[in-house]
Formats: C-alpha cells, sequence, structure tokens
C-alpha cells in the first residue's frame, strides 16, 4: 500500500474535476494521474492499430502495453506522448471521451490500467481524477471528493472548454452526449461511477472553480495533508 498521501477525486463529464484537481495538485505539489486520459489513449490506440470496436482482449492488450508519457509541454502546457506521438489535443476531443467510455465497462481493460494507475502514487502525494478513484484504485485514500453539477451546467461548461479550443460544437449534441456517457459511466457492471461511502460530495451547481478549490483546501487542511 503507498505510504504518501492520496486525494481522489471522482465524478461524471464536466463537473470541473480535471480543473479542481490541477488546481489541488499545484498547490500541495504533488503528482496527478488524469485517468480517463489513459481510457482515452486506450480507445485511440485501438482505433489506429484497427481493432475491432469489440475486440476487449485486443484493447486490454494495448492498455497493459502502451507506452503513454504524461509531462509539461513547452509552454507549461500539458503534454500526452502515446508510442511517440504527440495526442495532446486528439484525445481531448467529445470523440475520444465516448471511445473511452466504451471500453472503459470492460473489465479486461480495467484490470490492465489498475498497476499504472496505482504507480502514479508516489511522495510527495497525488491527486487522481476519474470515475473510480476512490471506490476501486485508491480506496484508502486520504481524501475522497465526489464533484458533481446539474447536467445543464456539465454540458454548458464542456460546450465553453470544448470552443475555447476551437471545436466546432452543439450545445444540444454535447447535452446528449453527456447523458449517454452518464448513463453508460454509472451502470456498468464494474467499478461503475458513484460516490464512495467515506466521499465527500460537492455540488458544484453555481459555484465558482475558486470556491470549490476553496472547499477541498479545507477538506485536506482538516485532515492536515496540506497547510
Ligand atoms: O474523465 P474523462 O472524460 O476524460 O473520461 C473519459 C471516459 O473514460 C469516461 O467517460 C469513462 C472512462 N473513465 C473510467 O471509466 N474510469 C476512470 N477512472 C476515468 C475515466
Amino acid at each position: 500500500m503507498p505510504t504518501s498521501p492520496i486525494v481522489t477525486i471522482d465524478g461524471p463529464s464536466g463537473s470541473g474535476k480535471g480543473t479542481i484537481s490541477r488546481a489541488i495538485a499545484r498547490h500541495a505539489g504533488w503528482h496527478l494521474l488524469d485517468s480517463g486520459a489513459l481510457y482515452r489513449l486506450v480507445a485511440l490506440a485501438g482505433a489506429r492499430a484497427g481493432l475491432a470496436p469489440d475486440d476487449e482482449a485486443g484493447h486490454a492488450r494495448l492498455a497493459a502495453t502502451m507506452d503513454a508519457v504524461f509531462g509539461a509541454g513547452p509552454d507549461s502546457a500539458e503534454q500526452v506522448i502515446l508510442d511517440g506521438l504527440d495526442v495532446t489535443a486528439g484525445i481531448r476531443s467529445e470523440q475520444a471521451g465516448q471511445g473511452a467510455s466504451r471500453v472503459a465497462p470492460w473489465p479486461a481493460v480495467r484490470r490492465a490500467l489498475l498497476e499504472r494507475q496505482r504507480a502514479f502514487a508516489r511522495p510527495p502525494g497525488l491527486v487522481a481524477d476519474g470515475r473510480d478513484m476512490g471506490t476501486v484504485v485508491f480506496p484508502h485514500a486520504d481524501l475522497k471528493i465526489f464533484l458533481t453539477a446539474s447536467p445543464a451546467e456539465r454540458a454548458l461548461r464542456r460546450y465553453k472548454q470544448l470552443k475555447d479550443k476551437g471545436s466546432d460544437v452543439s450545445l444540444a449534441a454535447l447535452s446528449r452526449d453527456i447523458a449517454e456517457r452518464d448513463l453508460r459511466d454509472s451502470t456498468r457492471a464494474v467499478a461503475p461511477l458513484k460516490p464512495a461511502s467515506d466521499a465527500e460530495v460537492i455540488d458544484s451547481t453555481g459555484l465558482s472553480i475558486e470556491a470549490v478549490v476553496g472547499r477541498v483546501l479545507e477538506l485536506g487542511a482538516r485532515r492536515s495533508l496540506w497547510a
């Protein structure tokens, strides 16, 4: 079991997990695990390898063997390299998110990613962002957050995020995608999206990023994770 502290931040698409996790990791000076990026990489690697969409074993093999490197890009922007190719922009598309949500229910893929994810737990500490960080991957985490927001607000946040990146998306299509993804993520048999029994649930509807970060920092300070 890891000895350095771990904070898990789980929640549905568009709940702000990524933004909040980055802010907390920066504040604490800890490592960050964006577990959704790993599922997105598996889907992308599968498409590149020409795997059939229902090839569970093939995708699990890629999950175990793909060479995924997470690092800071030239201007400190987050960079993701898959088998030597820069896929930073490619894995952020809504299509990659949908692909990830399709490979994510497969037990063999989740098993193959388990140790990869646990290897991110290193001193001085880890902030892990995903769907099952507090329930399955790091059940002994020091602080578990379940971040949520109304579906309408999550769709709008996602819309703004994708527009800012120059994607041509419609709010209506995005709302449909988010509802589909929520359903798939929370009803799958293995590691469904749900709060851990000991998670702190934060509903961020109508709250600013600063307010949510402040709440998480307060919860962590109460557990002596930082000053
Ligand atoms: O957080 P995200 O949107 O990048 O995640 C993409 C998909 O990956 C999500 O719809 C479900 C899956 N996922 C998962 O099953 N378990 C995780 N810990 C993280 C993501």
